[in-house]
């Protein structure tokens, strides 16, 4: 038996030197260390061997088997080696295939303006402020100087969580959560985001909508340094010649109190000017609320609708198209800015 067993192992040693393909390493592998295998079965005549030479057996079995398994393996792994060079050799990498194609988007338009105004004003010495769009009632209307019946509320009417909170009507409860955190010194600020007031949405409404609040406090500020900032702006959004009027307006948190007009060149050539946004110097009562003495520092606050900057400058007929996600819409401002 023991001849036998060697010879089983002269045999197999030899099928797999020359052995050519996987396929044939495979079969082998089967032939030889399978259970049902010559080799398996000579294991099972163990018994009819006399006990004493059994152990010895049996460990030549595994011994052998083991020296099958090696051979194996080294020639799996040679043949595969050799399949892999021939694959390399043979093929080659044709490098004008055209590439995959990633859809890449693009910054949606909204978002691109206000990029742009933070860019402008973040070179001018403001930062960026940030507040929550759930707002209490205290910093919404009472810190901006709307008390619980003020009649400015209702232009404002609103979505109401709770009887002191509700979704925020502008971004100006900002200013007071500001003001309270620089507790009393002076600030420079201005603050993009979303505002939600009660409205059909048409062309020209919609009940979600976004602004950027500015706000600056300091000492000696006057309406001058207002008037420069608005026009920097206007300019850095609609160009250079463009210029700005200002009408007398009302809003509870600021007094006097703005309406602010950019000109554009009518067809015929004669000036027109269309309404951007609201502004005013900050109210006493304001300051006062926030934690400053309005006999040591003065302010100006402005208003400016998101949407409106993007209808203007590229000419959107529908507010609505900002908030319908149709990508054939949104594909239409990669990279535009300005
Ligand atoms: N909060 C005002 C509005 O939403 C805009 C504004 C802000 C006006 C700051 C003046 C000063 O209508």
């Amino acid at each position: 038996m023991k001849e036998q067993l060697l010879a089983i192992k002269q045999t197999a040693l030899k099928a797999m030197s020359e052995a050519k393909t996987l396929q044939e390493i495979e079969d082998i592998r089967i032939l030889y260390l399978s259970k049902k295998s010559e080799i398996s079965s000579l294991m099972s005549k163990l018994r009819d061997l006399p006990q004493e030479e059994r152990p010895a057996f049996g460990a030549l079995v595994n011994q052998v088997k083991t020296e099958i398994e090696l051979a194996l393996y080294e020639k799996k792994g040679k043949l595969e080696e050799e399949a892999l060079n021939q694959l390399l050799a043979t093929e080659k990498i044709d490098v004008t295939l055209p590439g995959y194609q990633f859809y890449q988007g693009q910054i949606h338009p909204l978002n691109q303006v206000i990029e742009d105004i933070e860019d402008l004003f973040i070179g001018l010495g403001y930062e960026v402020a940030d507040g929550p769009e759930l707002e209490n009632d205290h910093y919404n209307f009472e810190m901006m100087n709307l008390d619980k019946d003020h009649p400015a509320r209702a232009m404002q009417d609103s979505f109401y969580v709770d009887e002191n909170t509700l979704l925020r009507t502008h971004t100006s409860p900002v200013q007071a959560r500001t003001m309270l955190l620089k507790k009393g010194a002076p600030l420079r600020i201005i603050c993009p985001g979303k505002v939600y007031r009660r409205d059909d949405d048409d062309p020209t409404h919609s009940h979600q909508f976004m602004q950027i609040e500015g706000l600056v406090i300091d000492e000696k500020i006057t309406f001058a340094h207002l008037k420069d900032a608005l026009l920097t702006m206007v300019r850095h959004l609609f160009g250079s010649e463009r210029t700005i009027r200002l009408r007398p307006s009302y809003f509870p948190f600021t007094e006097p109190s703005v309406e602010v007009d950019v000109s554009y060149q009518k067809k015929d050539g004669t000036t027109g000017w269309i309404e951007v946004l609201g502004a005013g110097r900050v109210h006493p009562n304001v300051l006062k609320m926030g934690g400053y003495d309005p006999d040591h520092y003065q302010g100006f606050a402005f208003g400016i609708g998101v949407e409106r900057i993007a209808i203007l400058r590229y000419a959107i007929d529908d507010i609505r198209h900002f908030y319908t996600n149709d990508v054939r819409f949104l594909s239409q401002f990669k990279g535009v800015n300005r």
